[in-house]
């Protein structure tokens, strides 16, 4: 199933980061009514927290009504991040901090069939980026830093999703912004308005009393502030 992103929609994905994963099936089937599920994979070098590998998002593909979006925090995208298209993810997002050739890279992902991420660090910036933005289908501004789910949405942030959606829109192209971290209630409007349209949240969801509930709030809150 793939993840077919459009500038046009709204679309919410909620991180099983702070699910509980030896009752994975069940959390699945909490979010079923959402766009994508986002998986966070981390290695312990690129960020200070260890998940999972290919043979967990096998499993996760077979057991999910939704596509899988895959979140790559690991060095040497270059290398891994193939494994990922192959173990079934809908999308596949690498850090351009961890990649060595990205234009490469995107192209081999691309000829794999599925939609193309690239994520920054809340410090990186996106201006070298910008003239090679349509070898990807999505843009991954990180709202807080990679690692952990629960932590506070960096407000500082929001010129960077401005800049970046207004670039995009310039230059004619069709690019989704995803913003991850921090993103609930209280800050998915300015992501927005500011141009995001592609929406992780992973304790907004997960803390909430009905995740299908906070799914269709969240969504809502996104449809009537969206940038276009
Ligand atoms: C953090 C991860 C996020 C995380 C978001 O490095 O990339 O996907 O799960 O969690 P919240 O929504 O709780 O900030
Ligand atoms: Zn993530």
């Amino acid at each position: 199933m793939n993840a077919a992103y459009s500038t046009d929609g709204q679309y919410i994905h909620p991180s099983i980061l702070n699910a509980d994963f030896m009752d994975i099936g069940t959390e699945l089937d909490k979010i079923s009514t959402a766009d994508s599920v986002h998986v966070d994979i981390m290695d312990n070098h690129f960020v200070p927290n260890l998940t999972f590998g290919t043979s967990m998002v096998e499993q996760i593909v077979r057991r999910s009504a939704i596509p899988v979006d895959a979140h790559l925090m690991i060095e040497d995208a270059d290398r891994e991040a193939p494994a990922y298209a192959e173990a079934g993810a809908s999308s596949v997002t690498f850090h351009l901090e961890a990649a060595t050739a990205p234009i490469k890279l995107a192209r081999d992902l691309r000829r794999k069939n599925v939609e193309v991420g690239v994520a920054l660090r809340p410090a990186t910036p996106i201006e070298p980026l910008l003239d090679v933005i349509g070898e990807f289908d999505m843009l991954l501004l990180m709202t807080v830093e990679p690692g952990f789910g629960g932590q506070s949405f960096l407000e500082t942030m929001l010129p960077k999703i401005r800049r970046a959606r207004r670039a995009i829109s310039d230059a004619n192209l069709e690019v989704s912004i995803q913003v991850d971290g921090g993103v609930s209630r209280e800050t998915i409007e300015r992501c927005a308005e500011a141009g995001a349209n592609v929406f992780v949240a992973g304790s907004a969801i997960y803390r909430a009393q009905d995740a299908a509930d906070e799914i269709s709030a969240l969504r809502e809150l996104a449809r009537t502030h969206t940038a276009h």
